[in-house]
This record gives structure tokens, C-alpha cells and sequence, in this order.
């Protein structure tokens, strides 16, 4: 059987598309799943994450890599997907063309999204372009404060927009930071701490859906 594919995707730099990425791939695959990461941006933060993984990094799973041009992801998921299980596409903020063929590709399409005003208008050209794509989407909630209006705010405008929204949510931790600066995810550098049981709670959620 061939890999499935989940596409991390948000218009807005900045809202966690990398982040998110890199704590699913290595939560997935700290459970022995066979995982590929694949970077379309052309900044290149998961390259960047990968290399420091690659030369710093000390008895983590292997991760298949690949940092190919969008206008090539076809061709590098064709192959992939007979390589590993799980395929995960990072991809630019974009403007549509760019995202458009990771989107079209996925089986599923994550959209990371802070609680702030400008993170939920972005929102809408990802959830857009899935429908157009006919592809299911999931908001996931990044950098969540513990309480507050802005929130509550955020949540409601999400229902109002009727995006299918995950239950699982990364909060505001300094321990996502610190992990990706190491090359690790959150389940291999602080594997009992909160931020590891919040993403483990989403591959659990992730795995139910693909
Ligand atoms: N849940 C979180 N808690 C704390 N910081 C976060 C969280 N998610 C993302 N960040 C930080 O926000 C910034 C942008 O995240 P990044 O994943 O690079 O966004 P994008 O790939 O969408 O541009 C980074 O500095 C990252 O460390
Ligand atoms: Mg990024």
C-alpha cells in the first residue's frame, strides 16, 4: 500500500506549519512508523531543522528527507510513497499556485493556526483552496495562551466559518522551541513533559483519520 499523505499548509508565515511538522514526524516516528518530511519552502526552515537532526542529533529514528522546488513534488512523492507510511509536506505561505499541488496531492491537509485575528483570515484561502482540491482539512490550534478573550474569540469565529477544527491543540510551550533548536521533537527531548502528551494526543487523533 502506498504512504499517505498530510500536507501542512497556511497562508500566514509564522503560524507553525514547520513546528507542527516536525513534532508530528518524530512523534510518528518515536512509534516505529516509517516517515518522509519534505520541504517545499524555499526558506527552508525544516531543511535547517533536518540538518542540525542529521549532525547533532544522537540515537533519534531516521527520518527520509527531501528539499525539492513544488513545481518537482509530484514526482518526489511518486517516489516516496513506495519508500515509507507517512509522507509530510511542508510547504510556503503561500500564494495559491504554490500550495496547490501539496494540497492536491494530500490526504489530508493540516492548516496550523494561532488564535489571533490575522492567523483565522489566512485561514480561509488554506480551507478554500482543500475544498477546491476536495480535500479534507484540519485546523490545528498552535501557541494556545491557557485562557483568555482572544481565544474564546477564536474559536468562535472558527464554528461561525464551520472549518472541521482538531481536538488535540499545541499550547504556548518554550519546550517546541527548544526541541526544534536541538533537531528533536518534544516526544524525544522531554518525552514525559506536557507539550509531548499534547502532540501525542494529536498523532492519536491524525492516525483515527488517515
Ligand atoms: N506551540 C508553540 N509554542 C511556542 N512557540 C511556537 C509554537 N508553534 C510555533 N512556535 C514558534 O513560532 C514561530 C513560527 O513557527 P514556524 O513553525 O516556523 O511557522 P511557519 O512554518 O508557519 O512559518 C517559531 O519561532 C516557532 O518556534
Ligand atoms: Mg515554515
Amino acid at each position: 500500500m502506498s504512504a499517505r499523505v498530510v500536507t501542512v499548509a497556511q497562508q500566514k508565515g509564522g503560524a507553525g506549519k514547520t513546528t507542527l511538522l516536525v513534532q508530528l514526524a518524530t512523534a510518528l516516528a518515536a512509534e516505529g512508523r516509517k516517515v518522509a518530511v519534505v520541504d517545499i519552502d524555499p526558506q527552508a526552515t525544516l531543511t535547517g531543522w533536518m540538518r542540525i537532526r542529521e549532525h547533532e542529533a544522537r540515537s533519534v529514528p531516521e527520518l527520509r528527507f527531501a528539499m525539492v522546488g513544488g513545481w518537482r513534488l509530484g514526482v518526489e512523492l511518486d517516489r516516496l510513497v513506495r519508500e515509507v507510511e507517512l509522507v509530510l509536506v511542508d510547504t510556503p505561505p503561500h500564494a495559491e499556485s504554490e500550495a496547490k499541488g501539496a494540497v492536491r496531492r494530500a490526504d489530508l491537509v493540516l492548516v496550523p493556526c494561532q488564535p489571533s485575528p490575522a492567523d483565522l483570515w489566512a485561514s480561509r484561502a488554506t480551507f478554500d483552496l482543500a475544498a477546491k482540491e476536495a480535500r479534507p482539512a484540519r485546523l490545528v490550534w498552535m501557541r494556545v495562551p491557557p485562557r483568555g478573550r482572544a481565544v474564546e474569540e477564536a474559536r468562535a469565529a472558527v464554528a461561525r466559518a464551520g472549518w472541521p477544527v482538531a481536538a488535540a491543540e499545541l499550547a504556548n510551550r518554550q519546550a517546541y522551541v527548544a526541541s526544534f533548536a536541538k533537531g528533536l521533537g518534544v516526544v524525544e527531548a522531554e518525552p514525559k513533559g506536557a507539550a509531548a502528551q499534547e502532540v501525542r494526543a494529536l498523532v492519536r487523533e491524525l492516525a483515527a483519520l488517515l
